[in-house]
């Protein structure tokens, strides 16, 4: 599967990830809020809406740029490998906070633990994202240039 220019744009593949975080973001602070209310049942619908926020968002966006992305990066350039697994064991980290808050979640624990791991998907999912537009501005966008000229032309032309 290729991934549409959108995510080989770091103009447009940076604004995806700005969005979704500032989404997660606004979730965080009401949940932390709520609980520093003392409203525990409106914090856990509002931590499921967050984990589900989480799953459907950036998961699938990671899930999309392993199968598509990333194997154009080492389709493009073979000596990304090590970026590309660093890349992808960031991914993996995401998924196992995230699980671990479906866990607190399906017992029905929501408290601190479950903010602390959200604050955490934050600030993993930032420093992800810097180095994946790293790669994206200075990896992928240059070669795309230089072969403009080649059977990349389409999604240069698209993006
Ligand atoms: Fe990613
Ligand atoms: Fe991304």
């Amino acid at each position: 599967m290729r991934s549409g220019p959108s995510l080989r744009n770091v103009d447009s593949h940076a604004l995806i990830h700005e969005a979704v975080l500032e989404e997660a973001k606004e979730l965080t602070e009401l949940l932390a809020r709520c609980l520093s209310r003392g409203e525990t049942d409106k914090a856990l619908d509002i931590a499921w809406i967050a984990v589900e926020h989480w799953e459907s968002r950036t998961l699938q966006h990671a899930q999309s740029e392993e199968e598509g992305l990333y194997v154009e990066a080492l389709e493009l350039k073979p000596q990304l490998k090590d970026v590309i697994t660093a890349l992808t064991r960031d991914h993996q980290l995401l998924r196992e906070l995230v699980a671990e808050i479906r866990d607190c979640l399906e017992r029905g624990e929501v408290g601190d633990q479950v903010v602390y791991r959200f604050q955490a998907l934050i600030l993993v999912d930032q420093l992800h994202n810097r180095y994946e537009e790293d790669m994206v501005e200075k990896e992928m966008e240059a070669v795309r240039h230089d072969a403009s000229s080649g059977p990349e032309i389409d999604g240069f032309a698209a993006g």
